[in-house]
């Protein structure tokens, strides 16, 4: 089965060779074709490029059955790759909403046993079939805004058997969802209150018990950490990452959103494939994210809905590094998964141009999560993960117009969803 798009008004973030990432000045620029068309076979891109070089008979040839779809007027774009999210969740958490209000910081919450405490509850209580069902709306919903590709964290179990139970939600959300997803274990993100002020220990916990049990049943891609103040230290960090490291785990952690915590330098130390948050970030920073294979992530979501200060984006940029950009989807710091409405933050808040959120929203988060030689980027090969939008005036248009859904159709594998 053959898919053909024809009359596209701009094919966006085209790719003639393979990058794994845009760096610096050039996430400024996107491979754009005008009036373009994108050929699908299977799950595959396996062709694009301008109208007037369409091959029809070449298209046509041999028995296969080909479906035209005109996209006059409107734009095509790889889907959205969310690099950070936890949106196995149980319950919602508004009433936290009120607290802050009312005035009380993330932290004075999170002390009160809100936050990630509070979550943890409602998930040791929620069966694995309650917790899928709730996931799996969603995936649905940021399937419809446009996203294709969706990294998933435990973090809201914090024993042995809820971690356990969420990243098996997850693994059924991959083997269910037409979504790439990978899985990402977050024992390390806040100490359960029968720990309390027996931090080490339940690292010693994680380390000896989840971890092992994490990697025998083949449950997670990555090993997360929240290294920050009030959370854990670099040192918990350090041995957290050690160990999953020997189970072939690779770090992907939350850093630097509370204070400069060194969560940064732990991260390169052990090849992160990224390290999010980043609200904190100075020259030292820097220069050890540039000599790095870590992708630097920012999450507008949560710095908008916390009121916390801006990652200095422009400033990386001007260094010469990549950026991405995901939703951080959660109850408590970023209740929404609408990659094109990170993207609208990202020009507003960080000063960054509509052609870098792109980039920061496809192939750098695509890198950000581990999947940017299968999607990130429209190109012969990857996989058919894209939206058609409604008609628009230009590639500007998507995160100007701040809440509109532009999204008229999306293909995920090949297959309209
Ligand atoms: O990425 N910063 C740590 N963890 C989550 C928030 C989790 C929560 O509040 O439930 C985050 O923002
Ligand atoms: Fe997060």
């Amino acid at each position: 089965m053959k898919t053909l798009i024809l009359n596209i008004k701009q094919l966006i973030q085209t790719e003639e060779a393979p990058r794994k990432w845009v760096a610096g000045e050039a996430m400024s620029r996107l491979g754009i074709i005008e009036n373009a068309y994108l050929l699908v076979e299977g799950d595959k891109i396996a062709g694009f490029g301008k109208m007037e070089d369409l091959d029809m008979e070449s298209v046509y040839a041999g028995s296969d059955t080909v479906k035209e779809i005109d996209a006059s007027g409107r734009l095509v774009l790889p889907s959205f790759c969310d690099s950070h999210t936890h949106l196995v969740y149980a319950g919602s958490r508004e009433i936290e909403y009120i607290d802050k209000i009312r005035g009380l910081s993330y932290e004075e919450i999170a002390k009160r046993g809100g936050g990630i405490l509070n979550s943890a509850e409602r998930i040791r209580q929620a069966s694995e079939e309650e917790l899928f069902d709730a996931a799996y709306d969603r995936i649905q919903e940021i399937a419809g805004f446009g996203t294709g590709a969706v990294e998933i964290k435990s973090g809201y179990g914090l024993d042995t058997a809820s971690e356990l139970k969420m990243l098996r939600v997850i693994r059924r959300l991959k083997a269910e969802t037409p979504l790439l997803i990978k899985s990402t274990f977050l024992g390390a993100h806040a100490v359960p209150s029968e720990y309390k002020g027996r931090q080490t220990e339940y690292v010693d916990l994680i380390i000896n018990e989840m971890i092992p049990m994490v990697a025998a049943e083949e449950l997670a891609d990555y090993v997360d950490v929240f290294c920050d103040k009030g959370f854990f230290t670099v040192e918990d960090t350090d041995r957290i990452l050690n160990a999953g490291m020997k189970y072939g785990l690779r770090a992907k952690i939350h850093a630097n959103e509370l204070d400069y915590s060194g969560g940064v330098q732990v991260g390169v130390k052990y090849n992160a494939i990224s390290v999010d948050h980043l609200e904190c970030i100075g020259d030292d920073e820097i220069a050890c994210l540039l000599e790095s294979e870590t992708m630097p992530t920012v999450l507008p979501g949560a710095a908008f809905f916390l009121n916390m200060p801006y990652s200095p984006v422009r400033k990386m940029i001007q260094a010469g590094l990549p950026v991405a950009m995901a939703s951080d989807y959660n109850p408590g710091s970023s209740p929404s998964g609408n990659m094109k409405f990170i993207m609208s933050l990202g020009c507003i808040n960080y000063k960054m141009l509509p052609e870098e959120v792109i980039n920061a929203t496809t192939i750098n988060s695509a890198y950000a999560m581990g999947v940017e030689e299968e999607v990130g980027s429209i190109a012969v090969g990857k996989l058919a993960n894209f939206y058609i939008t409604t008609p628009v005036p230009g590639l500007e248009y998507l995160p100007y117009a701040y809440t509109a859904n532009l999204v008229e159709a999306v293909f995920l594998k090949g297959e309209q969803y």
